[in-house]
Formats: structure tokens, C-alpha cells, sequence
């Protein structure tokens, strides 16, 4: 590698535009997810998941604020943009939530399928993310978006739980 050393000059450069970019898009994302937890919680028929998406709301207005943190650390604004990809999966999750909503025993499996897309999504962004930031030795974005990623794997890991142990059991713990 070219660069690997801060040496007065930013390593890797030539990733600052993209680094703004992904930012940006998991910003948009991470406030349209605010809507789309509210949904998923309210849905949910299982106690401990729906304590588990109320959770994660307040997470995610958590990372929101990492994000604001990270971009003031760049000198940027922490402007988002509409994330195409959120919304096609919210879309997604609220057909299913129609579909399901009569069949109590199965729209909970529906609902953590829903979830796990999305967590899968943020886990995608926020590891790119943070290995540009590596890269380009902007260790402040890398530590607070890598908390935020950890999170995100947890929540992913969280769902999983929830689903062989108690929603997808066919019966209403
Ligand atoms: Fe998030
Ligand atoms: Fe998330």
C-alpha cells in the first residue's frame, strides 16, 4: 500500500468523497429507521422483542448523534441524504406487516426477518465505513462508528436469540 503512515498528509485520500458519501446515505437511513422501529415495535406480538426494537430506537437516535459527532470531527455538516436502500427494505417490512397481521403466530418471524435486512444493511455501511476511516487515520470516526457497528452486529445477534428462543416457536410466550 502506498500509504500507510499519517505523515502530515491524510493516508488514502482518494476514499474521502466515498467515506463522505456512505456517511451521508447511513445518516438518511439511520432517521428513516426511526419511523420504521416505531412500526415494528407496535406490531410485535412477543414481549421481548417488542422490548428489543424499543431498545434499538433509542440506539439508533444514539447513533444519529455519533454520526453528527463524526461529521463535526471532519469539519462537515452532518447533512444526510434520502438512503433508497432503507426505504425499499421499510417498504418491504411493512407489506410483510400487512400480510402477517392477521396470523399472530407468524408475523413476529416476519417482523425479525424484517429487522435482520436492515441490521444487515447498517452492519454493511458502518464496516465500510470504518475501515476507510482506518485507512485514512481519521481515528475518531473509526472508534465512535466502531461502537456504533458493535451495536448493530448485537442487535443482529440480539434478533437471532429472540427468534430460536421464544417468537418463532409457534406459540405466544
Ligand atoms: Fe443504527
Ligand atoms: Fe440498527
Amino acid at each position: 500500500m502506498a500509504h500507510t503512515k499519517e505523515n502530515g498528509n491524510m493516508p488514502n485520500a482518494h476514499l474521502h468523497e466515498l467515506l463522505v458519501d456512505e456517511m451521508k446515505d447511513i445518516m438518511g437511513a439511520e432517521r428513516q429507521l426511526l419511523k420504521g422501529l416505531k412500526k415494528l415495535a407496535n406490531a410485535a406480538q412477543n414481549s421481548t422483542l417488542k422490548k428489543a426494537f424499543e431498545q434499538h430506537y433509542e440506539q439508533t437516535e444514539n447513533h444519529i448523534e455519533r454520526l453528527k459527532s463524526a461529521f463535526s470531527n471532519l469539519g462537515l455538516s452532518g447533512r444526510g441524504k434520502k438512503c433508497k436502500a432503507m426505504e425499499g427494505l421499510l417498504n418491504e417490512a411493512e407489506e410483510i406487516i400487512e400480510e402477517f397481521e392477521d396470523s399472530p403466530e407468524v408475523l413476529d418471524a416476519a417482523l425479525i426477518a424484517a429487522a435482520q435486512k436492515v441490521e444487515h444493511y447498517e452492519i454493511a455501511s458502518y464496516g465500510c465505513i470504518v475501515t476507510y476511516a482506518k485507512l485514512m487515520g481519521h481515528t475518531e470516526v473509526k472508534d465512535l462508528l466502531g461502537q456504533t457497528l458493535a451495536e448493530e452486529k448485537e442487535t443482529d445477534e440480539l434478533l437471532t436469540q429472540i427468534a430460536m428462543e421464544e417468537a418463532n416457536m409457534g406459540e405466544t410466550a
